[in-house]
């Protein structure tokens, strides 16, 4: 067991990084686990910290983008252009990388993601850090990712040094995924930036089919992912579901009559998938057997959050 600081401070929560130790911290798109990524002991630390297989790449983040030259080989002009567009923000290139970061950090390839959040005090951590780190969202694999840090709290407290504290996350999804290496970019796993957004940048871009040889290249997509103790269901009609004591509900439209131990409407699309992971997380909290997720029309945001809940909703697979 190891004593789990909670803390405020960019520059106490970066002593840690410089310790060879890994910190849980802020973005806006959900928390992150960071190790510096220069250093392998540190980064094995993330992978047992969470019970992550070592085959599943990491994502640098970088405080700017001028750091960019230390973690990857070459930045292809569509990268840049995109990176222009929506960085800092919840954007990650995947990118050649640099032959001085591990490969433990890139679960063996030879590519790796990079971002910079827009976020100011996972800024100001980064700075302090002083190099770049590598981080996976700050849950135990296969749970969903965390939206604030109490939820880091409940899964990796006693397994972690150090939480930097903030508040809770501004999107509640995880960044998109793009890759750069080959001729047209390619999204690996949909986002906060959405599809429609890429294209008007780079026309080409193109989307991963889930089961082609292209997706295999995001190692994280072939585990289960973001998945509550409760079984999810997507149903499309709210008014058509027989709820119960055990059963809870979240989307867009009222459940009619129904009764459900715990309903949550969403306003919109961005509410209903800033709700969702926390929404999993309060549900488990109480012991919910059942959660009915509406299907929402997987355009904008809506995209990213039905693959979310169709991961969430498989079942077998572990992480
Ligand atoms: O918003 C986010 O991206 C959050 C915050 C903390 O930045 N991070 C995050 O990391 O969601 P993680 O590790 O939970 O998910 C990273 C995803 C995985 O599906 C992984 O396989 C993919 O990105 N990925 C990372 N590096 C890759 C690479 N070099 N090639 C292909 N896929 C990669
Ligand atoms: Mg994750």
């Amino acid at each position: 067991m190891t004593n789990t600081i909670i803390t405020r401070s960019p520059r106490k929560a970066a002593g840690f990084i410089h310790a060879g130790e890994v910190v849980a911290f802020p973005t806006e798109t959900v928390y992150g686990l960071g190790a510096d990524i220069f250093n392998e002991k540190a980064i094995r630390k993330i992978f047992a910290a969470k019970g992550r297989p070592e085959d599943n790449p990491l994502i640098a983040h970088l405080a700017n983008i001028s750091q960019i030259v230390a973690v990857a080989s070459a930045v292809p002009h569509e990268a840049e252009k995109l990176l222009a567009a929506f960085s800092p923000g919840p954007l990650t290139v995947v990118l050649p990388k640099h032959e001085s970061v591990p490969t433990l950090a890139t679960g063996g390839l030879l590519t790796i993601g990079v971002r910079v959040p827009a976020h100011a005090l996972a800024q100001k951590f980064l700075a302090a850090c002083g190099v770049p780190l590598v981080a996976p969202s700050a849950n135990l694999s296969g749970r969903p990712s965390p939206t604030t840090w109490q939820a880091v709290a409940t899964d990796l407290s006693g397994r972690i040094s150090c939480i930097l504290q903030g508040a809770p996350t501004a999107v509640g999804l995880e960044s998109t995924v793009v890759d750069c290496t080959g001729r047209t970019p390619l999204i690996l796993r949909a986002g906060a930036i959405t599809f429609e957004q890429l294209r008007e940048v780079v026309p080409e871009t193109k989307l991963a089919a889930g089961d082609s040889r292209e997706r295999q290249k995001s190692p994280g997509t072939r585990y289960k992912h973001y998945a509550p103790q409760a079984q999810v269901k997507i149903i499309e009609h709210p008014g058509d579901v027989t709820g119960g004591d055990e059963a809870a509900y979240i989307g867009l439209d009222r459940p009619g009559a129904t009764k459900f131990k715990r309903t949550r409407v969403c306003g919109n699309t961005a509410e209903y998938a800033h709700e969702l992971f926390a929404f999993f997380r309060q549900c488990d909290a109480v012991g919910m057997k059942t959660i009915f997720c509406q299907a929402v029309e997987p355009q904008g945001l809506g995209l990213a959050l039905m693959d979310r809940l169709t991961r969430a909703a498989q079942t077998g697979t572990t992480a």
